[in-house]
């Protein structure tokens, strides 16, 4: 079990009031979740003690090359990939994305044919969407009512001429887990490729990309408690291959050859204290087995505020929660709702008012919120649990909805 209130301690921005000393409640965390004391030290320790560029033969270089060195083992752990070389830093996914499509337009030619889905933020969307442009047919797996993707079109759609999929590991609109298993079976027979957008996955647990069997994986650490930076997760000797967008001058081999121009030294050091803030939470004798204890513990913290907030929310006459319910494991801790009379901007107005920090709209997740007709009311409230969030801030805010 964790203990709630000395996580918090870590978190500075916990303590901060409205004027009449009323805490924040940050229910906002799908958006991106507060930063603890040592994430944001550590991004002023680096100016303060490391700051410069890379490659170089003085001390802050060096300091330097060892922190992006760090960063790269510290984050093939956190995923179980078997070494740093698998791992690539951007400024966030789009970025990342943008730049793998680039390259994998250089190998897919005309009438190949890529997945995506409706339910997919248009990150993991829009960039394979451009493969049009050579001639790449683009299909699209069919979202239910339910917020849940349809296995069945699935499995139709996928042929010979499939050459990637990509697709999320969990909704940010609705919270839905996808059966990434499920997709591995439909693809057993197929010679495609697969990536997997685990941005709002990773926030609430652990990965693991053999288990996964995926080629690539893309998460953002301003999701699980560090700055903004992203983090690019390919198959060993697998981005060796692609042909990159890179200057001549710079390193041609993976992980550097997806990564252009300097990078935000600072912030990759912010990264390193997040992954470590994760694993303190767990117990075990090496670095990868106290990250997985650590999610082990945090989403069983999660799943419980979420169900409690769920089942009051599903108490409200006036609000109707879109998306999967709480009866498994198997979701996320963000719950999605509609209100009968107001609209979800106006709805997220009201909890303002009263400190509570919670997002309305797509989300960026437009496919999915119109699939659903949820985009002519304003698309949805959502509301999402993170690691410092405490049973009494649930509460308080079903009171707080009981009354809108
Ligand atoms: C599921 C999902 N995928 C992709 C993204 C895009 O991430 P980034 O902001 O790092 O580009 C987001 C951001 O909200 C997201 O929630």
């Amino acid at each position: 079990m964790l203990e709630i209130e000395k996580v918090r301690e870590k978190f500075p921005s916990l303590n901060n009031c409205d004027n009449d000393g009323n805490n924040i409640i940050y229910l906002d965390g799908p958006g991106g979740t507060q930063v603890p004391s040592d994430v944001i030290e550590g991004i002023s320790k680096y100016y303060k003690n490391h700051n410069a560029n890379t490659h170089g033969e003085f001390r802050a270089s060096i300091e330097t090359d060892n922190i992006m060195d760090d960063l790269r083992k510290k984050s093939a752990l956190f995923l179980g990939a078997k070494d740093s070389k698998c791992i690539s830093i951007g400024q966030n996914m789009t970025t990342l994305n943008f730049s793998l499509v680039r390259s994998l337009s250089k190998i897919f030619k005309k009438g190949d044919e890529m997945i995506i889905t409706e339910l997919d933020h248009e990150a993991n969307r829009g960039p394979w969407r451009t493969l049009e442009d050579i001639g790449v047919k683009i299909i699209e797996i069919d979202l239910l009512q339910n917020g849940e993707l349809d296995y069945d079109d699935f499995s139709k759609k996928i042929n010979d001429k499939t050459v990637m999929v990509a697709v999320g590991m969990s909704s940010n609109a609705f919270g839905t887990m996808n059966k990434i298993k499920k997709i591995r079976e439909i693809l057993e027979n197929h010679n495609c490729l697969l990536l997997l957008d685990a941005v709002h996955y990773a926030p609430h647990f652990s990965i693991d990309v053999n288990k996964l069997n995926c080629d690539f994986l893309v998460c953002s650490a301003y999701k699980f408690y560090g700055p903004h930076i992203s983090i690019l997760y390919a198959k060993p000797g697998l981005l060796d291959k692609l042909d990159t967008d890179r200057l001549i001058v710079q390193d041609q081999n993976a992980p550097y050859k997806i990564e252009t121009g300097t990078l935000n030294h600072a912030a990759c050091y912010g990264v390193s204290k997040a992954i470590d803030f994760i694993a303190s939470l767990g117990s075990g004798d090496n670095y990868r087995k106290k990250v997985i204890d650590a999610y082990n513990k945090l989403s069983t913290h999660e799943y419980a505020l979420a169900s409690k907030l769920y089942n009051g929310l599903n108490e409200l006459k006036e609000i109707q929660i879109i998306g999967p319910d709480f009866s498994s494991r198997d979701r996320t801790p963000t719950i999605s709702f509609v209100h009968k009379s107001k609209s979800a901007n106006q709805v997220c107005k009201e909890l303002a008012k009263k400190n509570i920090s919670a997002w309305d709209g797509h989300f960026y997740a437009k496919r999915a919120i119109q699939k659903l007709g949820l985009e002519k009311r304003g698309g949805v409230t959502r509301l999402g649990i993170s690691i410092y969030n405490t049973s009494t801030e649930v509460e308080k805010t079903i009171e707080i909805l009981s009354s809108i």
